[in-house]
């Protein structure tokens, strides 16, 4: 047993083990999500969500859209691109689906002439790819 004297130290080390605890539980969930999102983004698309980012940064799409934690992504040309994953319609035109991302990614002037964005010879790997990487921003 403690000594009287130890006791406020005693409860202390607990809250803190406590507060640790906590900190580490959190982390470790928001670890299984992430990992459980890119997983999700993968078997929709068949796509590799790192082999994506690689590609995003290859195209510099970056230069037009910013996406949060991607070096280089802070273009304001096009909408952020943090959250499509969870978007209903891309480009203002189609339906947010795998298929039509990829196709959207290699070949958005056929999808909607005019738009400002370019056409930027993705090929169908990569725009693969990308959306995976890019399903992984809900
Ligand atoms: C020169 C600027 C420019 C570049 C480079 C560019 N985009 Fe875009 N992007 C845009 C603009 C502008 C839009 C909005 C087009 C519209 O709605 O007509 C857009 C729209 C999109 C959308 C649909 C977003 C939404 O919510 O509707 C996606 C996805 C996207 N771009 C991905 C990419 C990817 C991936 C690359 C690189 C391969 C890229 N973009 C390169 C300008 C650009």
């Amino acid at each position: 047993m403690p000594s009287p004297r130890n006791r406020p130290l005693v409860a202390w080390s607990s809250v803190l083990g406590v507060i640790a605890l906590a900190i580490l539980a959190f982390y470790a969930d928001s670890r299984y999500e992430a990992s459980d999102l890119r997983a999700k983004a993968e078997a929709m698309t068949m796509g590799k969500v790192a082999a994506g980012q690689v590609a995003f940064g290859k195209y510099s799409c970056g230069a037009c859209h910013t996406l949060l934690g991607v070096s280089g992504a802070n273009g304001t040309v096009g909408p952020p691109l943090d959250g499509v994953a969870a978007r209903g319609i891309i480009g203002g035109r189609l339906a947010n689906n795998p298929a039509n991302m990829m196709q959207w990614i290699q070949d958005p002037q056929h999808v909607s002439p005019g738009t400002a964005m370019p056409n930027l010879g993705v090929t169908p790997e990569d725009s693969r790819d990308i959306a995976a990487f890019l399903y992984t921003r809900t």
